[in-house]
């Protein structure tokens, strides 16, 4: 597997042709991971029109919003689907309350992606088991953190081809595929959330904010990943 080449080959290609290629080459290997998010209900519609025995999973924080718990429901219903979730290692999570305190990641930077780190990062990579591919709805309007990202990449943390065949996608598009498409979303986007996370991480925006300026909305923009996704080094980190 050459990823140069993977990414020239599908630099120009349409979304559909990035799914399908890598959902055939790749069966059985290949797993789509799911915030429920906009871009998420996207590729999982694609998803499961293309071949609805490709894994859909989520990661379960525990400190979701209930709407986001109603749309894994009213999603697994509409596509005969099973999205598959992974929750934190109890003991880990039990032994941070236990020395942090129950919402530590208003305490620093550090304390929140250590929060991260035990509820999305280690049951990621448990999710990571026999696949060889994840497919992510990453976009690089979304953030300064993601205006690098590429439809294909070598994720060179988990050792794993990630895709992220919306990556050249706007909002609007988005939008006009759900719409179209009549794909389930979050109720919460109706009410000035754009961008969904966990629960005590996400509040709404204001006109003209930022799509993710309700997500770790106490942080500085260049913090704002929970470390799921690699950081593209800005010039002076790089030096
Ligand atoms: S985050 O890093 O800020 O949390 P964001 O919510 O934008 O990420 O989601 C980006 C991509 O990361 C999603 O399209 C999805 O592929 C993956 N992702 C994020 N959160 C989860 C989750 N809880 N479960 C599964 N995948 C997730
Ligand atoms: Fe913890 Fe907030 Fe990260 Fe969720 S987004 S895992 S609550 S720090």
């Amino acid at each position: 597997m050459n990823i140069v080449a993977l990414q020239q080959q599908f630099e120009k290609s349409s979304t559909e042709d990035v799914l399908r290629y890598f959902l055939k080459e790749y069966k059985g290997k290949i797993a789509l991971s799911s915030s429920l998010s906009i871009e998420d209900q996207v590729l999982t519609d694609l998803v499961a029109k293309i071949d609805k025995e490709t894994r859909i999973f989520t990661l379960d924080t525990g400190r979701l919003f209930p709407e986001t718990y109603s749309l894994i429901d009213k999603t697994n219903k509409k596509y005969s689907i099973a999205i598959e979730v992974f929750f934190p290692n109890h003991e880990k999570v039990e032994e941070m309350v236990k020395t942090n305190g129950i919402n530590l990641f208003y305490n620093s930077v550090e304390k929140r992606k250590q929060c991260c780190q035990v509820r999305k990062l280690e049951p990621l990579k448990r999710s990571f088991q026999g696949l060889e591919v994840w497919i992510c709805g990453l976009r690089q309007e979304q953030s300064i953190t993601r205006f690098n990202t590429k439809a294909v990449e070598w994720d060179e943390a988990n050792g794993i081809i990630k895709i992220n065949p919306l990556v050249n996608w706007v909002e609007k598009d988005v939008w006009d595929y759900i719409k179209a498409n009549d794909v389930p979303y979050n109720e919460l986007h109706d009410k000035g959330f754009p961008s969904i996370g966990c629960q005590p991480c996400t509040r709404a925006i204001q006109p003209g904010e930022d799509l993710r300026a309700g997500r770790w909305w106490w942080e500085a923009p260049e913090h704002k990943e929970c470390g799921l996704h690699n950081r593209p080094k800005k010039k002076k980190e790089a030096e």
